[in-house]
Formats: C-alpha cells, structure tokens, sequence
C-alpha cells in the first residue's frame, strides 16, 4: 500500500501544484488520468504548428502517456494484491516515464500560445531580459536545450527554471 500511495501521491503533486488541469481521476483507489482538454483549437497555432500535427500530438502521443500510466498503475495494484514485488518494482519506471509524459505534455500546451493571444514572438521584457542575461540569447538558449534534451530518455524534454 505504501509504495503506491508513494507513487501517485508524487505525480499529484506536481501536477496539483502546477495548477495543470492534469485530468486527475480515482479507480479503486488509485489516482488515473484523463487527456485533458487544450487551452485552444487545434488550429490556432498554425502557421507556426498545423492543426493535424497538433491533434495528432494531443490524441494520440500525450493520449498514449495517459494510457500506458493508468494501465501500468492497475498492473501495480494486481502485482500488490498478490504480493508479486519484483514486477512492483519492474513497474515503476513505467509509472515514472508515462507519469512524467503526461505531466511534461500538460506543461507543453500551456506554454503555446496563438498569436492573437501573445504567441509566435521572441520573448520580450522581463523573460527576454533573463533569457539574455543567462544564457547570452535566445538562439543560444535554443541550442542549448536542444543539447541537453537529445540524450534524455522520452525525446528530450527540457525545463529551465529562470526567476523572472
Ligand atoms: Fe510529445
């Protein structure tokens, strides 16, 4: 019991204390997920992103996230039932990644924006001034998260955490 409880009480955490709308739901016990709705159309990026390219993400990708945590916590609760601890074990780093998926894609959405909405634009004022200050230019920013996000495992998910 514990070490699920450890488990979700992790991921909803972070999802709960980003205010991210994760689509928290509860089964027997355990905390699921849901696709949670995006902030726009999947239109409204374009031309930047296509609206194809956007739904496919959204349905399908972070859809498969979702899926593959909510069905790897039911293996976890039958693993536990029947006291099986090595696949317990075996079965968090399926939690971790599809959890961490879910929680990355949920992030992703919100900070896209349509132009009409502050989108499609270089940062400007104090984030702009931070990007510059800390890592010398945008450009220089891109590069970097692009280097550091190519070896990490689920196609290279960065976060940088600037005061601003
Ligand atoms: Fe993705």
């Amino acid at each position: 019991m514990a070490l699920r409880t450890l488990a979700t009480r992790k991921k909803l955490k972070e999802g709960l204390g980003l205010g991210l709308g994760l689509g928290l739901q509860s089964v027997r016990g355990l905390q699921t997920f849901s696709l949670p709705d995006l902030p726009y159309d999947y239109g409204a990026l374009e031309p930047a992103i296509r609206g194809e390219i956007m739904q496919l993400h959204h349905q399908k990708h972070h859809q498969t996230y979702i899926t593959n945590y909510n069905k790897a916590l039911e293996q976890l609760e039958a693993a536990m039932a029947k006291g099986d601890a090595p696949t317990v074990v075996k079965l968090q780093s399926a939690i971790t990644f599809n959890g961490g998926g879910h929680v990355n894609h949920s992030v992703f959405w919100k900070n896209l924006a349509p132009v009409h909405e502050g989108g499609g634009e270089p940062p400007k004022g104090s984030l702009g001034s931070a990007i510059d200050t800390n890592f010398g230019s945008l450009e220089a920013l891109i590069q970097k998260m692009n280097a550091e996000g190519a070896a990490v495992q689920g196609s290279g998910w960065v976060v940088s955490n600037l005061a601003v």
